[in-house]
C-alpha cells in the first residue's frame, strides 16, 4: 500500500490533513525493518521516539538515551523508509540547557541521521530552545501532558491536566503554536481537554492517552503488536507477537535438538 506520495509526506500534507478533517497515525519505529514495513503500509510520519530507551535498548525509562544512541536509530529509520516524514526525538540532556545547545544537537540529527523534524518535551521554559531551531529551518514538534523525560518531577506515569493542571497545558499548547511548532503530541491527558485542544489549534494535534478527539493518534510499535510485557492502558494490541516469536523460536529450538533442522531442501552439497 502507498500513502498516495510519490515523494515524501510534508509538513504542508499534515496540516493539510487537519483543515480536511482527516485523522492520521504516526507509529514509533527504531530500526530499519519496522521502519520499511510500515513505510510500505502508508504510515504517513514515523517518529524515532526516545521510548527506544525502555523498548528497544532495556532501559527503564527514556531518561539514559543519548544523542548517539537517536542518530544510530535514527538514521537506521531514515534509510528503511521512502515516503514517510521522520521525525526524531531530542533525548534528555541535548536541548535543555540553552537554544544554542539544542541547535548543535538538532543539526546532528540532520546531518547525520538525515530526519526531516525533531520532536522535544516542555512547555514555556523551551520555547527559546523552538524558536531557535525553527529560525534555522528545523522542523520542531512539540511534546506536552505527561513528558517521560520529566517522569521523576511529575511523580510516575500520572494522567496530567486534571482540574487546575489543565489551563497550564492550553496555555502551553498556545505557546508552542505561537512559537511555530508544527505539530505537538499531546501524551496523558484527559479526552475532553485534549478535544478542546485540537479544536483550538489550527495545527495537528497527535494524541497518545489523549482520547479519540485528537487529530492523529501516535502509538508505541512494541505496545500495537504485543511485544511488550506490560503495555499501558491506553494502547491496545493488535497483534501477539510476543507470543508468535517465542513459539517460532521453541519449534525452530527444538527442531535443531531432534536433527530435524537443517532438512536436505535446506542443505548444499
Ligand atoms: O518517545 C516516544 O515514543 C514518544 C511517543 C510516546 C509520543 O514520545
Amino acid at each position: 500500500m502507498s500513502n498516495g506520495h510519490s515523494r515524501r509526506v510534508s509538513i504542508s500534507d499534515l496540516v493539510a490533513k487537519k483543515t480536511r478533517g482527516e485523522k492520521w497515525a504516526m507509529i514509533t519505529s527504531y530500526e530499519e525493518i519496522t521502519a520499511s514495513i510500515f513505510d510500505s503500509a502508508g504510515i504517513p510520519v514515523l517518529l524515532v521516539g526516545d521510548s527506544a530507551g525502555n523498548n528497544f535498548l532495556g532501559e527503564e525509562n527514556t531518561i539514559p538515551v543519548t544523542l548517539d544512541q537517536m542518530i544510530m536509530l535514527s538514521r537506521a529509520v531514515v534509510r528503511g523508509s521512502k515516503s514517510a516524514l521522520i521525525v526524531a526525538d531530542l533525548p534528555f540532556g541535548s536541548y535543555e540547557e540553552s537554544p544554542e545547545i539544542a541547535l548543535q544537537s538538532a543539526i546532528r540529527l540532520f546531518k547525520e541521521a538525515q530526519v526531516h523534524a525533531v520532536k522535544l518535551e516542555g512547555g514555556g521554559r523551551v520555547i527559546p530552545q523552538i524558536k531557535k531551531l525553527i529560525d534555522s529551518g528545523i522542523p520542531v514538534m512539540g511534546h506536552l501532558g505527561l513528558t517521560p523525560q520529566s517522569v521523576h518531577a511529575l511523580g510516575g506515569f500520572k494522567v496530567q491536566g486534571r482540574g487546575e493542571g489543565a489551563q497550564k497545558i492550553i496555555d502551553d499548547s498556545l505557546a508552542l503554536q505561537e512559537a511555530g511548532v508544527f505539530a505537538i503530541v499531546l501524551e496523558l491527558i484527559p479526552a475532553e481537554l485534549a478535544s478542546e485542544i485540537s479544536t483550538a489549534l489550527r495545527i495537528p494535534i497527535i494524541g497518545i492517552g489523549a482520547g479519540a478527539g485528537c487529530d492523529a493518534q501516535v502509538i508505541v510499535w512494541t505496545d500495537l503488536m504485543g511485544l511488550t510485557e506490560k503495555a499501558p492502558k491506553f494502547a491496545r494490541a493488535y497483534r501477539n507477537l510476543r507470543a508468535e516469536i517465542s513459539e517460532g523460536v521453541t519449534e525452530w529450538m527444538n527442531d535443531v535438538a531432534a536433527g530435524k533442522f537443517p532438512s536436505e531442501a535446506e542443505t548444499f552439497h
